[in-house]
Protein backbone atom coordinates (compact mmCIF):
# COMPACT_ATOMS: atom_id res chain seq x y z
CA UNK A 1 0.00 0.00 0.00
CA UNK A 2 2.21 2.98 -1.56
CA UNK A 3 0.86 6.20 0.76
CA UNK A 4 -0.19 9.13 -1.71
CA UNK A 5 2.74 10.95 -0.35
CA UNK A 6 5.87 8.19 0.45
CA UNK A 7 6.63 4.76 0.24
CA UNK A 8 6.08 3.43 3.59
CA UNK A 9 9.11 2.39 5.79
CA UNK A 10 8.80 -0.46 8.27
CA UNK A 11 8.76 0.04 11.39
CA UNK A 12 8.67 3.99 11.59
CA UNK A 13 5.82 4.36 9.61
CA UNK A 14 3.60 2.22 12.21
CA UNK A 15 4.65 4.07 15.29
CA UNK A 16 3.56 6.25 17.78
CA UNK A 17 1.88 9.13 15.75
CA UNK A 18 2.42 7.30 12.40
CA UNK A 19 0.25 4.64 13.82
CA UNK A 20 -2.33 7.45 14.74
CA UNK A 21 -2.00 8.75 11.58
CA UNK A 22 -2.53 5.30 9.70
CA UNK A 23 -5.58 3.85 11.53
CA UNK A 24 -7.54 7.69 10.87
CA UNK A 25 -6.77 7.87 7.22
CA UNK A 26 -9.77 7.13 5.14
CA UNK A 27 -7.73 6.36 2.24
CA UNK A 28 -5.86 4.05 3.96
CA UNK A 29 -8.84 2.68 5.42
CA UNK A 30 -10.34 2.44 1.76
CA UNK A 31 -7.50 1.35 0.00
CA UNK A 32 -6.73 -1.60 2.41
CA UNK A 33 -10.74 -2.66 2.63
CA UNK A 34 -10.84 -2.85 -1.11
CA UNK A 35 -7.59 -4.52 -1.45
CA UNK A 36 -8.45 -6.92 0.89
CA UNK A 37 -11.92 -7.72 -1.18
CA UNK A 38 -9.69 -8.26 -4.01
CA UNK A 39 -7.75 -11.12 -1.91
CA UNK A 40 -10.60 -13.13 -1.11
CA UNK A 41 -11.93 -13.15 -5.02
CA UNK A 42 -8.49 -14.42 -5.35
CA UNK A 43 -8.67 -17.26 -3.22
CA UNK A 44 -11.39 -18.56 -5.33
CA UNK A 45 -9.67 -17.46 -8.66
CA UNK A 46 -10.25 -20.53 -11.56
CA UNK A 47 -6.42 -20.49 -12.68
CA UNK A 48 -5.63 -21.30 -9.18
CA UNK A 49 -7.68 -24.12 -8.82
CA UNK A 50 -6.56 -26.17 -12.38
CA UNK A 51 -2.78 -25.21 -11.19
CA UNK A 52 -1.27 -28.49 -10.20
CA UNK A 53 -3.47 -30.79 -8.31
CA UNK A 54 -6.76 -29.74 -9.15
CA UNK A 55 -9.14 -28.43 -6.54
CA UNK A 56 -11.47 -25.96 -5.84
CA UNK A 57 -12.66 -24.54 -2.45
CA UNK A 58 -15.40 -26.48 -0.22
CA UNK A 59 -17.52 -24.41 1.75
CA UNK A 60 -17.20 -20.84 2.55
CA UNK A 61 -16.38 -20.07 5.69
CA UNK A 62 -12.70 -20.69 7.28
CA UNK A 63 -10.25 -20.38 9.50
CA UNK A 64 -8.20 -16.87 8.14
CA UNK A 65 -4.50 -15.93 8.96
CA UNK A 66 -4.01 -11.80 8.43
CA UNK A 67 -0.64 -11.75 8.21
CA UNK A 68 0.21 -8.33 9.43
CA UNK A 69 -2.95 -7.23 10.03
CA UNK A 70 -1.67 -3.84 11.51
CA UNK A 71 -5.12 -1.74 12.84
CA UNK A 72 -7.41 -4.51 11.28
CA UNK A 73 -8.39 -2.94 8.41
CA UNK A 74 -8.48 -5.86 6.35
CA UNK A 75 -9.46 -8.34 9.41
CA UNK A 76 -12.77 -6.05 9.74
CA UNK A 77 -13.30 -7.52 6.24
CA UNK A 78 -12.41 -10.77 6.37
CA UNK A 79 -14.51 -11.49 9.42
CA UNK A 80 -17.47 -9.46 7.99
CA UNK A 81 -17.36 -11.64 5.41
CA UNK A 82 -17.63 -14.64 7.48
CA UNK A 83 -14.78 -15.95 8.52
CA UNK A 84 -13.01 -16.72 11.46
CA UNK A 85 -9.59 -14.65 11.51
CA UNK A 86 -6.05 -14.63 13.76
CA UNK A 87 -4.72 -11.40 12.42
CA UNK A 88 -1.03 -11.42 13.64
CA UNK A 89 1.26 -8.13 13.49
CA UNK A 90 4.71 -7.61 15.65
CA UNK A 91 4.60 -3.58 16.19
CA UNK A 92 2.19 -3.24 19.47
CA UNK A 93 1.06 0.37 18.25
CA UNK A 94 -0.68 -1.14 15.43
CA UNK A 95 -2.66 -4.41 16.98
CA UNK A 96 -3.66 -2.08 19.88
CA UNK A 97 -5.73 0.33 17.40
CA UNK A 98 -7.07 -3.23 16.22
CA UNK A 99 -7.79 -4.84 19.80
CA UNK A 100 -9.48 -1.41 20.18
CA UNK A 101 -12.13 -1.87 17.15
CA UNK A 102 -12.57 -5.62 18.18
CA UNK A 103 -14.14 -4.43 21.56
CA UNK A 104 -17.24 -2.60 19.76
CA UNK A 105 -17.16 -5.36 16.74
CA UNK A 106 -20.43 -7.01 16.83
CA UNK A 107 -18.41 -10.22 15.40
CA UNK A 108 -15.78 -9.40 17.85
CA UNK A 109 -16.14 -13.53 19.25
CA UNK A 110 -14.39 -14.44 15.55
CA UNK A 111 -11.68 -12.39 15.60
CA UNK A 112 -8.56 -12.84 17.76
CA UNK A 113 -5.29 -11.03 17.60
CA UNK A 114 -1.81 -12.01 18.40
CA UNK A 115 1.47 -9.68 18.92
CA UNK A 116 3.98 -12.10 17.07
CA UNK A 117 6.50 -11.99 14.14
CA UNK A 118 5.71 -13.40 10.60
CA UNK A 119 8.69 -15.17 10.39
CA UNK A 120 8.28 -17.07 14.36
CA UNK A 121 4.60 -17.34 14.31
CA UNK A 122 2.97 -19.50 17.04
CA UNK A 123 0.26 -21.63 15.12
CA UNK A 124 -0.51 -25.10 15.27
CA UNK A 125 0.74 -27.77 12.52
CA UNK A 126 -2.43 -28.08 9.97
CA UNK A 127 -4.26 -25.33 11.99
CA UNK A 128 -5.52 -22.70 9.34
CA UNK A 129 -7.83 -22.78 6.31
CA UNK A 130 -6.07 -19.75 4.19
CA UNK A 131 -3.52 -17.31 4.81
CA UNK A 132 -3.95 -13.62 3.44
CA UNK A 133 -1.53 -10.33 3.90
CA UNK A 134 -2.13 -7.44 2.66
CA UNK A 135 1.03 -4.67 2.53
CA UNK A 136 3.13 -6.51 4.54
CA UNK A 137 4.80 -9.75 3.53
CA UNK A 138 7.93 -7.42 2.05
CA UNK A 139 8.71 -6.59 5.82
CA UNK A 140 9.58 -10.10 6.80
CA UNK A 141 13.36 -9.61 5.63
CA UNK A 142 13.75 -6.04 7.52
CA UNK A 143 17.09 -6.62 9.60
CA UNK A 144 18.88 -8.70 7.39
CA UNK A 145 21.56 -8.16 6.01
CA UNK A 146 23.24 -10.62 3.88
CA UNK A 147 21.36 -12.32 0.35
CA UNK A 148 21.85 -15.67 2.59
CA UNK A 149 20.17 -14.16 5.52
CA UNK A 150 17.37 -12.60 3.56
CA UNK A 151 17.23 -16.16 1.80
CA UNK A 152 17.03 -17.92 4.68
CA UNK A 153 14.13 -16.06 6.62
CA UNK A 154 11.55 -16.37 3.41
CA UNK A 155 12.15 -19.93 2.63
CA UNK A 156 11.67 -20.94 6.75
CA UNK A 157 8.85 -19.03 6.84
CA UNK A 158 7.24 -20.51 3.59
CA UNK A 159 8.46 -23.77 4.80
CA UNK A 160 6.15 -22.76 7.52
CA UNK A 161 3.07 -21.44 6.24
CA UNK A 162 2.99 -24.26 4.51
CA UNK A 163 3.31 -26.68 7.99
CA UNK A 164 0.23 -24.73 9.37
CA UNK A 165 -1.60 -24.91 6.47
CA UNK A 166 -4.88 -27.42 6.37
CA UNK A 167 -5.05 -30.06 3.13
CA UNK A 168 -6.34 -27.54 -0.20
CA UNK A 169 -4.67 -24.39 2.19
CA UNK A 170 -4.20 -21.64 0.11
CA UNK A 171 -2.02 -18.17 0.44
CA UNK A 172 -3.25 -14.89 -1.28
CA UNK A 173 -0.52 -12.09 -0.51
CA UNK A 174 -0.27 -8.20 -2.05
CA UNK A 175 2.94 -6.60 -1.58
CA UNK A 176 5.46 -4.52 -2.53
CA UNK A 177 8.78 -5.91 -3.50
CA UNK A 178 11.82 -3.15 -4.21
CA UNK A 179 13.01 -4.49 -7.17
CA UNK A 180 13.36 -7.70 -9.37
CA UNK A 181 15.83 -9.61 -7.31
CA UNK A 182 13.44 -9.43 -4.13
CA UNK A 183 10.58 -10.77 -6.15
CA UNK A 184 12.19 -13.59 -7.64
CA UNK A 185 13.54 -14.09 -3.90
CA UNK A 186 10.00 -13.90 -2.80
CA UNK A 187 8.46 -16.59 -5.55
CA UNK A 188 11.40 -19.39 -5.57
CA UNK A 189 10.53 -19.46 -1.39
CA UNK A 190 7.08 -20.22 -2.04
CA UNK A 191 7.91 -22.66 -5.59
CA UNK A 192 10.88 -24.11 -3.36
CA UNK A 193 8.66 -24.87 -0.12
CA UNK A 194 5.71 -26.87 -1.75
CA UNK A 195 3.28 -24.22 -3.24
CA UNK A 196 2.21 -24.13 -6.78
CA UNK A 197 1.34 -20.34 -7.44
CA UNK A 198 1.47 -17.89 -10.18
CA UNK A 199 2.04 -13.08 -9.65
CA UNK A 200 -1.15 -11.28 -10.67
CA UNK A 201 0.60 -7.58 -11.38
CA UNK A 202 -1.38 -4.43 -12.73
CA UNK A 203 1.33 -3.75 -14.88
CA UNK A 204 3.35 -6.55 -16.31
CA UNK A 205 6.33 -5.28 -17.84
CA UNK A 206 7.18 -3.81 -14.08
CA UNK A 207 8.72 -6.21 -11.49
CA UNK A 208 8.72 -4.12 -8.74
CA UNK A 209 5.71 -2.56 -7.04
CA UNK A 210 2.45 -4.04 -6.20
CA UNK A 211 2.21 -7.21 -6.60
CA UNK A 212 -0.75 -10.28 -6.38
CA UNK A 213 0.71 -13.82 -5.19
CA UNK A 214 -1.62 -16.16 -5.48
CA UNK A 215 -0.74 -20.04 -3.83
CA UNK A 216 -1.64 -23.84 -3.39
CA UNK A 217 -0.60 -25.91 -1.19
CA UNK A 218 1.04 -28.50 -3.02
C1 LIG B 1 0.51 -1.59 5.93
S1 LIG B 1 0.47 -2.20 7.52
C2 LIG B 1 -0.91 -3.20 7.75
C3 LIG B 1 -1.92 -3.36 6.79
C4 LIG B 1 -3.12 -4.15 7.28
N1 LIG B 1 -3.44 -5.06 6.22
C5 LIG B 1 -4.31 -3.26 7.62
O1 LIG B 1 -5.41 -3.54 7.14
O2 LIG B 1 -4.16 -2.30 8.39
C6 LIG B 1 1.80 -3.35 7.57
C7 LIG B 1 1.91 -4.07 8.89
O3 LIG B 1 2.85 -5.13 8.78
C8 LIG B 1 3.38 -5.32 10.07
N2 LIG B 1 4.61 -6.14 10.02
C9 LIG B 1 5.77 -5.84 9.40
N3 LIG B 1 6.67 -6.83 9.59
C10 LIG B 1 6.04 -7.78 10.34
C11 LIG B 1 6.45 -9.03 10.85
N4 LIG B 1 7.68 -9.52 10.64
N5 LIG B 1 5.58 -9.74 11.59
C12 LIG B 1 4.31 -9.26 11.81
N6 LIG B 1 3.88 -8.07 11.34
C13 LIG B 1 4.73 -7.34 10.61
C14 LIG B 1 3.62 -3.90 10.56
O4 LIG B 1 3.78 -3.84 11.94
C15 LIG B 1 2.39 -3.18 10.03
O5 LIG B 1 1.39 -3.08 11.01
Amino acid sequence: MSNRESTPKFPESYIGDKAVEYDNSTWMERNQKKTTLLCLQYLRDDKLDNLGNYNVLDGNRYIIVDLGCGSGFSSEILVDSGHRVIGIDILIDMLSKAKTKKKISENKKNLELILADINYLPLRSASINHIISISAYNFIIYGTETIRDKFKAVNNTAMYLKKVLKRKGRIIIEFYPKEDNELELFTSSFNNNGFDGFMIKKNPAQKAGQTYLLLKKR
